[in-house]
């Protein structure tokens, strides 16, 4: 498959693996990818691991993620992790926006914009997410909410900033619930994104921009996803917790 843009897959762990287990994943994913040049390929572990999986793939191929960060760099901020913290553990990339943090922790699009910004400023990519609720697809809302949301979080990023940004596209209601969205409904919602880049930046910007889908991303159906000409990668989460079935997506969407 030729695309311009270098596929970047993603594990999102999200709240699992013990330390042990974590390195036992990652220990596997090392030696069953390490042939893989064509992709980008990221691991997001939970904080309490980062280190010593940081260990485990130094001179590999596989990056570090973060699944969240402050935006603020130090202070009296009782429980939060800062990006220069993060940079301490060789993280390279940091998941932002993830629609459990928008549920849960309430997060707003300008706070995720903040934080954007403040991985940028400590030369962390962000990988911020965006989606729709089932609620505001069946009522025909899905691209005004993908407006809003790529407006807030990405305002007062630079042109290069945006480039070196990742965005990825996790419609709610396909996040753990084993309902991927059909070829047809991501490629579409890809192109819309791509678009909405190109008008608040530009089109040189927007066509260098890697737009990961996510949700329910599993070996069988990572090939087709993959092959869509706005879908530039996955972010993973149940299917990337076992190396086999993160390894066969990767894989499969070579
Ligand atoms: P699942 O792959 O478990 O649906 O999770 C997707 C996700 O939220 C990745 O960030």
């Amino acid at each position: 498959m030729t695309k311009d843009r270098k596929l970047i897959i993603a594990g999102n762990w999200k709240m699992n693996k013990t330390v042990a287990e974590a390195v036992d994943l990652v220990t596997q994913l090392k030696r069953d990818l390490a042939n893989v040049k064509e992709v980008d390929l990221v691991v997001c572990p939970p904080y309490t691991a980062l280190s010593d999986v940081s260990r485990v793939i130094l001179d590999s191929n596989l990056r570090l993620g973060a699944q969240n960060m402050s935006e603020q760099n130090n202070g009296a901020y009782t429980g939060e992790i800062s990006a220069l913290m993060l940079r301490e553990f060789s993280v390279r990339y940091v998941i932002l926006g993830h629609s459990e943090r928008r549920q849960y922790q309430e997060e707003s699009n300008e706070l995720i914009a903040r934080k954007a910004l403040a991985a940028h400023g400590a030369s962390l990519k962000p990988i911020v997410c965006i989606g729709e609720t089932l609620d505001e697809r069946e009522g025909n809302r899905t691209e005004q909410v993908l407006e809003t949301q790529l407006k807030g979080s990405l305002a007062g990023l630079s042109a290069h900033q945006m480039e070196e940004t990742v965005l990825a596209y996790e419609p709610v209601w396909a996040i753990g619930t084993g309902k991927t969205a059909s070829t047809e409904q991501a490629q579409s919602a890809h192109a819309f994104i791509r678009g909405v880049v190109a008008a608040l930046f530009d089109d040189a910007v927007a066509r260098r921009v890697r737009i990961q889908y996510g949700g329910s991303v599993k070996p069988n159906n990572a090939r087709e996803l993959m092959s869509q000409p706005d879908v530039d990668g996955a972010l993973v989460g149940g299917a990337s917790l076992e190396a086999r079935s993160f390894g066969e997506i990767v894989t499969n969407s070579i």
